[in-house]
């Protein structure tokens, strides 16, 4: 008998045709999270989850006796309870090696368009405002040849440093490790402290995962210690950043801007930030390409399937259910 199967968003038909070649399928056909109690259903004779825009909980999970492989579309996996998987020796993957460069692009636009006010100049033409030109008109800041500061460097964090090495900046960097002394090489990119990174860089990126320890790692504190010019990105995750805080130093112009994905209360954005002109809003669409999601779809359905075969994905979160 093939083993059943759920996808919580309609992740594209190649993937669920690959899924369907060893699974029994059934996928939420809306583009939206399900009720939890639709959810609690969908999963009650599952063995396999391929989990993309819902959360899973351990409440959840109780729900899914059967439940013994969990592939996540995308790398960010704060929205699942991983220790209740572990203990429930269920391994979950993440589709880390497919989203990097597609989320660096847009850390990038949102960088260049918060410096250049380019949603601005767009709002300034389209409502009619553009009479003549005008040698003031929309000054933004700088981008080539000032100092970006990468909080994060894994895959984004790295891929932002080779993006910003043809816009010809200083790049700065900070994280758990410091990384091979080739590889700062190969990126141009010196090691900092953070208070050093925070005093220095003229854009501010992050790239670190949401974790407990770095919820709100930028908070009053760290903001204070950034120039008062300074932008920070966000496509990171939204509560890794102390938004109260954000809003507060940019509302007091104690900072350049912002260039924001990711809020702490998706899809709720803090009013002031909706009407603050220096910062640059997106929904949460830092891998949102037509390739990168249908090679994350693919990925993530490969994962599913391998595990449900008892193999380990190279992607495995926690790779200890493996250990007898
Ligand atoms: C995912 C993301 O699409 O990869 C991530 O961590 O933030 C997004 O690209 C989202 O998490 C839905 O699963």
């Amino acid at each position: 008998m093939k083993p059943k199967v759920f996808v919580t968003r309609p992740v594209g038909d190649e993937a669920l045709a690959l899924l369907a070649t060893r699974c029994e399928v059934a996928s939420n056909p809306h583009d939206a999270s399900m009720p939890w109690a639709e959810l609690a259903s969908a999963l009650r004779e599952v063995e396999g989850l391929m989990l993309a825009g819902a959360r899973l909980t351990a409440e959840l999970m109780e729900q899914a006796p059967g439940l013994r492989a969990i592939s996540n579309v995308g790398v960010g996996y704060d929205h699942l309870d991983l220790a209740a998987c572990t203990v429930r020796r269920i391994p979950v993957t993440t589709t880390v090696g497919v989203v990097e460069e597609t989320t660096a692009d847009l850390a990038f636009a949102l960088l260049l368009a918060a410096a250049r006010r380019v949603v601005e100049g767009d709002r300034y033409v389209r409502e009619g405002h553009w009479q003549r030109w005008q040698w003031g008109l929309l000054w933004g800041a700088e981008v080539h040849g000032k100092t970006l500061g990468l909080y994060g460097f894994g895959h984004i964090g790295q891929a932002m440093a080779r993006r910003a090495r043809g816009f010809g900046m200083r790049i700065l960097y900070h994280a758990r490790h410091r990384v091979a002394e080739a590889v700062e090489r190969e990126l141009g990119a010196e090691f900092a402290t953070l208070d050093a990174l925070l005093a220095q860089s003229d854009f501010v990126s992050l790239h670190v995962p949401l974790t407990p320890e770095t919820r709100h790692c930028v908070g009053a504190p760290e903001l204070a210690r950034m120039k008062p010019t300074a932008f920070l990105i966000n496509t990171a995750r939204g509560a890794v950043v102390d938004e109260e805080a954000l809003v507060e130093a940019l509302g007091r112009g104690r900072l350049g801007g912002a260039g924001l994905d990711v809020f702490e209360k998706e899809p709720h954005v803090h009013p002031t930030l909706l009407c603050l002109p220096g910062v640059v809003l997106a929904p949460h669409v830092g891998s949102g390409t037509a390739e990168t999601r249908a090679a994350m779809a693919r990925v993530a359905a490969r994962n599913l399937l391998d595990l449900l075969d008892g193999k380990r994905p190279a992607t495995l979160l926690n790779p200890e259910v493996f250990e007898r």
